[in-house]
């Protein structure tokens, strides 16, 4: 049984066929899902999907792609959202240097969302692109616990954010041929911290590459660590469930 921690059924992409790709992940053993929330309305739609399925969760947030109108009165919506109890994070969150949104207001809307999982002891979902040593800053300064999502930067690095109360979720690319960095931190660092996702609808992995993404794929994402750990496939799923239900604390009370 798998738990693919991040997918994007709230996008416009996937909403409307959810159903259906729910069912496939179903038929593939993927038994769980934490749909992530990237603004305020596919925060809300998060929540309701979470609301349709029993084995769905969500998270909600504003990406640092998404935060440049964010004023104080949407991070005021997202902190009540978040008191949902299928809310299992406040994410995905972070800075990416990659596009042209200003670095000041990201930093601005990344820390105050820091602070509100903080008061909401909620874990925290990472996006971080271009932008590693900052966020690693960040995050060292708020001594809180989380995940680094569709992690792609090197196993040292890795091992740091570990050290300071994160999980390494790997992706599709992961799978693709000239992965280096992915592969070597699958290789190396211990299942007991990995984590696994699609990220869907975008970064497919082999043998879909190209293709639009769905989250009953996560399952090539586990053969592949399976593959380069040399463990069964079962080991991967079972230890990164495990992984998952616990930083979404989901292993007692009413979640
Ligand atoms: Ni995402």
């Amino acid at each position: 049984m798998y738990f693919n921690t991040h997918t994007h059924l709230n996008s416009e992409e996937q909403y409307e066929r959810r159903d259906e790709l729910i069912k496939r992940c179903l038929e593939e053993g993927v038994t769980q899902m934490t749909v992530v929330g990237y603004d305020l309305e596919s925060s809300r739609l998060g929540v309701q999907i979470a609301h349709e399925y029993d084995f769905v969760y969500c998270t909600v947030g504003i990406s640092p792609n998404d935060c440049e109108e964010t004023t104080d009165e949407d991070l005021e919506e997202i902190k009540e959202l978040a008191k949902d109890p299928k809310v299992v994070a406040i994410g995905e969150i972070g800075l990416d240097y990659h596009w042209d949104v200003p670095h000041d207001k990201q930093w601005d809307v990344f820390a105050k969302q820091i602070a509100m999982a903080k008061e909401l002891d909620l874990p925290i979902v990472i996006h971080s692109r271009d932008a590693s040593e900052d966020t690693y800053r960040f995050l060292s300064e708020a001594k809180h616990r989380g995940i680094m999502h569709c992690y792609g930067g090197s196993y040292e690095m890795a091992l740091r954010y570990i050290d300071i109360g994160f999980y390494i979720s790997l992706a599709g690319p992961v799978t693709f041929k000239n992965a280096r960095k992915p592969k070597e931190v699958a290789t190396k660092v211990p299942l007991t911290s990995l984590l696994i996702e699609t990220d869907d609808p975008y970064l497919s992995p082999v043998p879909f590459r190209g293709k639009r993404n769905e989250p009953a794929n996560v399952i090539y994402v586990a053969r592949q660590i399976a593959e380069l750990k040399g463990i069964s496939v079962e080991e991967v799923a079972n230890t990164t469930k495990h992984n998952a239900e616990t930083i979404f604390d989901l292993n007692h009370g009413d979640k």
